[in-house]
């Protein structure tokens, strides 16, 4: 008797099991093929000082000729050259594509019309802002070599991305530089990418993404800088939250970029 509720509890557990497995597989449908496999709502990080307002950048860069644009919003969506100039910009390039999704009421609506910009240093790890004018060259944490914190003429350092009609977005840029943030702390910022998210009716989300994979150059160098960014460590997140804002870049499965690697990542918005 004890031998057949041990076998019927055993049934009951597995099917419980089955069905969490369905739920599981279900948000993994209703997201993105790889990188992100559980999908938690999208922890905000730090705006930083070197967001493209009117007026901030070195090298203004304006590829719409739309005047009444603020200058944050009048660029495309690929960073790797700007438009009327023959050369690419410096360093790896990656693809990130994914949804824009509201979470309310345990579902995952995809918001269409949200404005996406990204901004993100140069290869050398320098933004095209005023502002960041500090430690012109460091030297490198491991090496010992001098690290030139160079503009890049052929990068377009800002861009915009809206979202179509089942959310989706996507942009082309490439690996920044990491930089010294405090070198007496011998804090360094891990490579990054900034973002803010504006979707009609729901609270703007600004964020930072993160990178690992393989066929990343320096990734062991880069994991170290992750593990201890005080950013991204923010003691606030637990550590799901933190890895959240880790994305994996793989080879493009599409092949659209030469040499070129692509991850996906949706943000999940909240009320
Ligand atoms: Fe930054």
């Amino acid at each position: 008797m004890k031998e057949k509720m041990d076998l019927l509890s055993r049934r009951n557990f597995l099917k419980t099991s089955m069905g969490a497995l369905g739920t599981v597989a279900g948000t993994l449908a209703a997201g993105s093929a790889f990188g992100q496999i559980v999908k938690l709502k999208t922890s905000k990080q730090p705006l930083g000082p070197f967001f493209p307002d009117d007026g901030d950048p070195v090298h203004e860069i304006r590829e719409s000729p739309d005047f009444s644009l603020p200058v944050s919003e009048a660029n495309d969506n690929d960073l790797t050259f700007i438009r009327g100039r023959k050369g690419k910009a410096l360093g790896q390039v990656v693809t990130l594509r994914g949804k824009v999704l509201l979470s309310r009421n345990d579902k995952l609506e995809p918001q269409s019309g949200a404005v996406i910009i990204l901004w993100n240093a140069s290869a050398g790890g320098r933004y095209n802002h005023r502002g960041d004018s500090d430690t012109p060259r460091f030297k490198h944490p491991k090496t010992g070599k001098w690290m030139e914190r160079a503009h890049d003429e052929n990068f377009q350092y800002w861009g915009r991305s809206i979202t179509d009609e089942a959310g989706n977005y996507s942009f082309k840029t490439i690996v920044p530089g990491f930089y010294p943030a405090d070198i007496r702390e011998g804090w360094y910022r891990p490579p990054h990418l900034h973002f803010m998210i504006t979707s009609p009716g729901v609270p703007q989300l600004v964020t930072q993404l993160y990178f690992k994979g393989d066929q990343i150059k320096d990734n062991d160098f880069i994991q170290q800088l992750n593990a201890k960014d005080f950013l991204l460590r923010n003691k606030r997140l637990n550590t799901a939250q933190q890895e959240n804002l880790i994305v994996e870049y793989k080879s493009d499965p599409a092949g659209k970029v030469a040499g070129g690697l692509a991850g996906e990542y949706d943000f999940v918005l909240t009320f």
